[in-house]
């Protein structure tokens, strides 16, 4: 029997569907530890702005999925290992690790412990801090599938990323240099220009002030090879007007309104890929140079509320909890 058997841990669960009010820390039990999984002691856990979809039964009613009440929320996060399952051989008690537990069926990371399948875990690349790699584990691994496995995206291409200031975007750019390609990041408000140029965008510009198509068609005048949106609507249609004829186009599903199909160019949905995620591909492109991960607040785990309330706001990056 492992040491934190029949101990309590501190989660917020929701026991209905429903608002921000179904948020509630809670003393539950730490789950069993099965052949194939870890037990992670949590540090931090990724704030998404899918979460309240998910609180509300989005997620279930999506994948017909009937669910087990008290339901602990939390996709992504970090932690140590603090004990492994018979057939779970990659990590040893104090590992730092990050994953991923979306739709997990034994919680997810605002809590903390969580209890996931070894596969969908990590060692933490470079020098990334805990909070940091919480809040990257979803985001990175769909920009990375949505540069890489989705787009094709090739070296010397050009790529226009809109929400590039935004969870998913901040990390594409990123990867996207990295990948060899010339990104023109379209970022929002000032703060969002000066941070994604910080980042090494070749060019950004302001998506809600500035000329998107004006700036496409002096960053690429033959017309763009790819976009990467984030964001729909207006902004994201202008987007998708400036890439060249057999132009590829994809955002990850959850992004409102979807794009208007056009002729000439290829609009492709996706999701990240979570059985397993491809981390070994991610931390080595996280590892081929200095790499940040923007955290733009951290809430407690009683704070929940406050950081769910904060998705709504403009902010950097991405939103984390504190969970120890
Ligand atoms: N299917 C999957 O596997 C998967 C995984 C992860 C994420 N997603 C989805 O992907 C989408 C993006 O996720 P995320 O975590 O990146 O969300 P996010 O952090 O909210 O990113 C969107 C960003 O776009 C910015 N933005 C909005 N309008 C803009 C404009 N006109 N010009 C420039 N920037 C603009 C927002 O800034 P302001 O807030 O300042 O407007 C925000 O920073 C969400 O719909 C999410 O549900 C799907």
């Amino acid at each position: 029997m492992n040491e934190t058997a029949s101990k309590t841990m501190k989660a917020v669960a929701i026991d209905r569907f429903g608002g921000i009010e179904t948020l509630k820390t809670k003393d539950l039990p730490i789950p069993a530890v099965a052949a194939d999984e870890v037990l992670v002691r949590v540090e931090a856990a990724g704030v998404g702005v899918w979460d309240p979809y998910e609180r509300e039964g989005g997620f279930a009613k999506q994948f017909n999925i009937t669910p087990v009440f008290p339901l602990i929320l939390g996709s992504d996060g970090a932690g140590t290992v603090e004990s492994v399952g018979a057939n779970a051989k990659r990590f040893k008690k104090g590992d730092r690790v990050y994953g991923i537990a979306f739709l997990n069926p034994k919680g997810g990371f605002y809590s903390q412990y969580v209890v996931v399948k070894e596969s969908s875990l990590s060692r933490i690349p470079g020098k990334l801090t805990m909070p940091q790699a919480a809040a990257m584990a979803v985001d990175a691994i769909t920009a990375l599938v949505g540069l890489d496995k989705t787009l094709g995206l090739k070296r010397d291409e050009s790529i226009l990323i809109l929400g590039a200031s935004g969870g998913v975007g901040h990390l594409a750019v990123q990867l996207a240099k990295r990948m060899g390609a010339r990104v023109l990041a379209v970022a929002s408000g000032t703060d969002g220009v000066t941070y994604v140029k910080e980042l090494g965008a070749d060019k950004v510009v302001d998506g809600y002030k500035e000329d998107v198509v004006a700036a496409a068609k002096q960053f690429a005048p033959n017309g763009l090879d790819a976009v990467l949106f984030t964001v729909g609507g207006d902004v994201a249609e202008k987007a998708l007007s400036a890439l060249k004829e057999g132009g590829r186009a994809a955002y990850p599903n959850g992004v409102r309104p979807v794009p208007q199909a056009r002729a000439g160019i290829k609009i492709e949905h996706f999701d990240g890929e979570y059985a397993p995620p491809p981390f070994e591909k991610l931390n080595k492109l996280i590892e081929a140079g200095p790499f940040d991960v923007h955290v733009a607040r951290t809430f407690s785990l009683d704070q929940v509320a406050d950081a769910q309330r904060m998705l709504d706001e403009h902010y950097l990056g991405k939103l984390a909890l504190i969970t120890k």
